[in-house]
């Protein structure tokens, strides 16, 4: 296995053994419990507000769905929902969420996914920070695909030269700490909104919206018809 393998096999390991903790440890509740960041409860809260104001749809498109902080808003601005993780876990802990039928979940490794249907709406947050830089334009290109013409594409994530919330990195890369103590390397890039927004463009897309926090970043694009 190469060391980018491995770090690749790591940060899924590590999503499915976080799935338990996940949301008490974004949430910095309970085990994790922390002094409150009104900051970033303002900015989420914004994002939050954005995704709920959109047109409604009919299909919409998941990736990366984890424990369903998002998922449970896409629910509610379309008709029905195709969620995707590597990680069965976090699948699992999404579904007994949100117990909805109108989500269909699918466990897939996104390093290996294709597209193989088109989506009135394709949205994840805090995926491609995670997908090495040499191989975000594959991994674009299959997203574009997955959009319809006339189609939205919704991108959340955190931006380079912002207050880095998941902490520093070390060439692309960071040693995440579960609360059991076990450590895992993942991927972990800061991106230019701005410079993956200009990777879209020769994708197709055009109203190209760039939103900038400190904390997150919003792309919010349509794919020409
Ligand atoms: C930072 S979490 C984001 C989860 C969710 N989008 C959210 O904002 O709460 C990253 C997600 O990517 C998933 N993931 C990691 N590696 C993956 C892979 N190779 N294929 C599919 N999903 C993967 C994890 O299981 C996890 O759910």
């Amino acid at each position: 296995m190469s060391g980018k393998e491995d770090v690749l096999s790591q940060q899924l390991a590590y999503y499915r053994a976080r799935a338990q903790e996940y949301d008490e440890s974004v949430q910095q509740r309970g085990r994790f419990s922390a002094p409150g960041m009104p900051d970033v409860d303002r900015e989420w809260h914004h994002v939050a507000s954005t995704l709920q104001a959109l047109p409604r749809v009919q299909t919409a498109l998941e990736l990366a769905c984890g424990t369903g902080l998002w998922t449970k808003i896409l629910l509610t601005i379309s008709d029905s929902l195709v969620a995707v993780d590597g990680a069965q876990e976090m699948l699992d802990v999404n579904q007994a969420k949100l117990g909805s039928s109108r989500v269909t979940y699918r466990l897939s490794d996104l390093f290996n996914w294709k597209a193989t249907e088109d989506y009135d709406l394709v949205f994840f947050a805090f995926w491609i920070s995670h997908v090495p830089e040499d191989l975000l334009i594959d991994h674009f290109v299959e997203v574009a695909k997955s959009v319809k013409p006339g189609g939205r594409l919704f991108i959340l994530d955190e931006p380079q030269g912002g207050k880095q919330l998941s902490g520093p990195t070390d060439k692309g890369e960071q040693t995440r700490t579960l609360y059991s103590g076990d450590t895992y390397r993942i991927v972990k890039v800061y991106l230019d909104p701005d410079a993956v927004a200009a990777k879209l463009k020769p994708l197709g897309f055009k109203d190209i919206h760039v939103w900038h926090g400190d904390y997150y970043f919003y792309i919010n694009a349509v794919k020409s018809a």
